[in-house]
């Protein structure tokens, strides 16, 4: 047991939520939000994060607590020493897995915020209307030389700061950037308000009509809880093999959730005010973000300058998340292998820099019509995602049913250092709620490969 544990009882949490809130805060919630009509969309989100997203928090940091190894080798360990089936290690190599094919898209995504950064502090898209910001977000997409450097320098630095190590990288990092994340979210959210129409943006947010929602918006928000919450990927389990003995897994993980959907929700009322605001649509799907906002922001009073910052917090987020993607992987090699955490970083790096490659390719050359289409009927990217939307909840699946049915009252309890009852509450959830709930996920998902 290596025994390097964080530096202070509260820092899993800082960890942690530095890896919950992301990409799928300010640009796949409100999103995903805006397609699936407003307020229906949440509460369905907002049941699930509840009733399978914390209990399967408290399940992976726990795995990660009591083993405190990589998750790879943190699975090894749980399954060896309790006598239970091999195949449970499957939970750490999925996980790895997971998190490498995750990265290799999400650096290319936030790489679109580099060059967004850019646009709106040159102040190029000040006064510029639709047409023109919609075709400078075409443009992006058809360079992949643009790409390919944006999605460099992005996943260099999540490399940079694992590099450094989980006290010196990690920790420092994540110290320096959330506060101030969480500033800039402030400053975005007061300014939306004031100039945007935060009226409609809550009115859309906040009426629930269930009838609103199809059966697909059901499944993709509980799609979007898992991946809000980091979890199935072994980056919660790998931070939490760090985690001070005396945090409380429970609280911990309630807090988690709740600071994740407070951010989430104050990214989705700052973009729809700005949106409603200057009378555009909520449903415009993955552009809503890099197309939708900058129309908003470029005829606003100092749009250009809220723009920029937004979409520093946009990067910034995507870092604190994408270091979280590095870890669990680059812990396994050191672990395993011997590795030096840096070559063990950069080896990390590399190969989901060239995975990346695909992503960038989707979007131009292997578009729609070209040999990569023609041969499995969409882009390289909807691939990737597809397979991580069923890398995640199988991850998170089986991450219940081990410790909900392998782990022993006694080790649970242990390490939960809860009372009786809300012990009973957890354990019914990870045993039935959890599983039923990614069940009806996978029979609506599993069909769409042949769509
Ligand atoms: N939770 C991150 C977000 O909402 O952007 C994405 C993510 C990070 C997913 C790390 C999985 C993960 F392991
Ligand atoms: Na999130």
């Amino acid at each position: 047991m290596s025994g390097k544990i964080w530096t202070h009882k509260g820092t899993f949490l800082l960890a942690a939520v530095g890896s919950a809130v992301g990409l799928g805060n300010l640009w796949r919630f409100p999103y995903l939000t805006g397609e699936n009509g407003g307020g229906a969309f949440i509460l369905v989100y907002a049941l699930t994060i509840a009733m399978v997203g914390i209990p399967i928090l408290i399940a992976e940091s726990l795995l990660g607590r009591a083993s405190r190894k990589s998750p790879i080798m943190g699975m090894r360990y749980l399954t060896e020493s309790h006598g239970t089936s091999k195949g449970w290690q499957s939970i750490g190599w999925m996980g790895a897995a997971a998190a490498f094919i995750i990265l290799s898209f999400y650096s290319v995504i936030a790489g679109w915020a580099i060059h967004y950064t850019g646009l709106m502090f040159s102040g190029s898209m000040a006064g510029a209307d639709a047409e023109t910001i919609g075709a400078s977000f075409g443009d992006l997409l058809g360079s992949p030389v643009l790409l390919l450097i944006y999605h460099t320098l992005f996943i260099l630095a999540s490399g940079l700061i694992v590099g450094l190590g989980i006290h010196k990288g990690i920790e420092s990092g994540l110290r320096f950037m959330m506060p101030l994340l969480f500033i800039i979210l402030l400053i975005v959210l007061i300014y939306a308000v004031v100039v945007g129409d935060a009226g409609a943006a809550m009115s859309f947010l906040f009426t629930f009509n269930l009838a609103d929602l199809s059966l697909e918006g059901w499944l993709q928000a509980m799609g979007q809880s898992f991946f809000t919450l980091s979890l199935g990927m072994g980056a919660i389990m790998a931070y939490g093999a760090y985690m001070s003995g005396e945090a409380s897994l429970t609280r911990t993980a309630i807090s988690i959730a709740i600071v994740d959907t407070a951010i989430a929700l104050m990214a989705g009322i700052a973009i729809f005010s700005l949106v409603f605001g200057s009378g555009l649509e909520a449903g415009q799907g993955p552009g809503l973000m890099f197309v939708t906002l900058p129309i908003a922001f470029a005829d606003l009073p100092g749009g250009a300058w809220l723009g920029g910052i937004f979409f520093i917090l946009v990067i910034g987020a995507a870092l604190t998340s994408a270091i979280s993607l590095v870890e669990p992987v680059a812990a396994f090699l050191v672990e395993r292998f011997g590795f030096s955490r840096p070559a063990a970083v950069a080896i990390m790096i590399s190969g989901c820099w060239f995975l990346g490659i695909a992503t960038v390719l989707s979007f131009n050359v292997w578009e729609e019509g070209t040999i990569f289409h023609t041969l499995f009927g969409r882009s390289a990217f909807d691939v990737l995602e597809f397979l991580t939307n069923i890398m995640m909840p199988l991850g998170g699946l089986l991450i219940a049913l081990f410790a909900g049915w392998a782990l022993s009252r006694e080790e649970v309890m242990r390490e939960m250092a809860t009372n009786d009852s809300w012990f009973q509450v957890w354990q019914f959830l990870v045993r039935f709620v959890a599983p039923t709930a990614v069940a009806f996920v996978f029979l609506r998902t599993i069909p769409q490969v042949e769509g």
